[in-house]
């Protein structure tokens, strides 16, 4: 994948915001609804409890809301909607149109966007990439609600998955903005490893997508980390796709970063899907774990199989083009 190009026009991160669902279902609960335990499901997967319930468009609007509002952004003001799911509402319109009216985002282009549990690197990606043509002010929302194709009967893919929401406000920036690179990987040939049909429950083959997995992450990430011309020892921040503990363990080791620097929400969400990253850099901007400079490394992989990773200088305070000082 090519570098960003030094004369792009930059962009910065000047808000973001999360939702999930009020009901919890814990591995507890899933212990009378399919052959599982508690212990097993939490030492093979780090997953104790997941999200349930509510709708894409609902849980997006209510995330992209908060990033809207912590950037101080009228939704007036929004060029372009990008919502990274793999379970729209319905399969027409997308579910980006439902959450533009739901948001009061006047006159922007919105749609969506599926690349699966790499959807909101994609969308990252993107949403630079249409700054560099001129967007001032891009929502990007990753979403998904896996509960409506997941069968809570099957413990091989009935464990892992919850619903969830986060967002981020990318705005037009003076200077380079955050982005330093990035990468978009796609494996056609392995799309067998984990599908839905339409109208159906998600299939998959674990072992095959966990070993895939981390090829994909390792890969994709060494070369976003490339195309940065940055060191797995510069990253302060890992934020990877919330799969498995043991994937992301996996993955971190092989790359060269400790785990002491990854953002883990996956214990209290499960596999969120498009929007497992957006959740995981929220909790670690939250709890201050980032400073200026800092560099974030996100790496997101998923079905397809599809990979993708961006580096970012953390540099909140950047002004960006229409004069405010976010
Ligand atoms: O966004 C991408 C989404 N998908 C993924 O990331 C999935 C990647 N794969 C995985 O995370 C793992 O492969 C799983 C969590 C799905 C399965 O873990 P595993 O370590 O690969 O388990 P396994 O299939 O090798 O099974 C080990 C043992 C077996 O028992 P025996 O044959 O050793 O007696 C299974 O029958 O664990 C048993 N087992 C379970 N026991 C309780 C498999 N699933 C379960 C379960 N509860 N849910």
């Amino acid at each position: 994948m090519p570098a960003t190009p030094s004369g792009a026009k930059g962009a910065v991160i000047t808000g973001w915001g999360t939702a999930l669902p009020n009901k919890i279902l814990t591995n507890i609960d899933l212990e009378s609804m399919m052959d599982t335990d508690h212990v097993w499901i939490r030492d093979r997967t780090g997953i104790s409890q997941r999200h349930v319930g509510g709708t894409t468009a609902g849980l997006s609007a209510e995330s992209g809301r908060a990033a809207l509002q912590m950037a101080g952004v009228d939704p007036a003001d929004v060029d372009a909607l990008i919502l990274a799911t793999t379970t729209p509402d319905r399969t027409v319109p997308a579910s980006s149109s439902t959450v533009q009216n739901l948001l009061g985002l006047s006159s922007c282009g919105a749609f969506d966007l599926n690349a699966a549990c790499s959807g909101w690197v994609y969308a990252l990606v993107n949403a630079h990439g249409l700054i560099a043509m001129g967007a001032q002010t891009v929502l990007v929302i990753g979403t998904d609600t896996l509960d409506r194709i997941t069968d809570y009967t099957d413990r091989n893919t009935g464990i892992l998955f919850g619903n969830g929401s986060g967002a981020a406000v990318v705005q037009a920036c003076d200077g380079p903005g955050q982005m330093l690179g990035w990468d978009l990987d796609s494996l056609g040939e392995a799309e067998s490893a984990l599908f839905a049909e339409v109208g159906g429950f998600l299939q998959m083959e674990g072992k095959e997508v966990f070993r895939r997995a981390v090829r994909l992450m390792v890969d994709s990430a060494t070369n976003a980390m490339a195309s940065a011309g940055v060191a797995a020892d510069d990253i302060a921040l890992a934020v990877p796709h919330q799969a498995n503990i043991r994937i992301i363990s996996a993955s971190l080791d092989r790359l060269g970063i400790p785990m002491e620097r990854a953002s883990i929400v996956l214990d209290r969400t499960g596999n969120t899907s498009s929007a497992s990253v957006p959740l995981a850099l929220a909790e670690a901007l939250d709890q201050d774990r980032v400073t200026d400079g800092d560099l974030i490394l996100f790496v997101g992989f998923g079905a397809g199989m599809s990979a993708a990773s961006a580096v970012v200088r953390w540099s909140p305070h950047a002004t960006t083009n229409s004069g405010d000082t976010t």
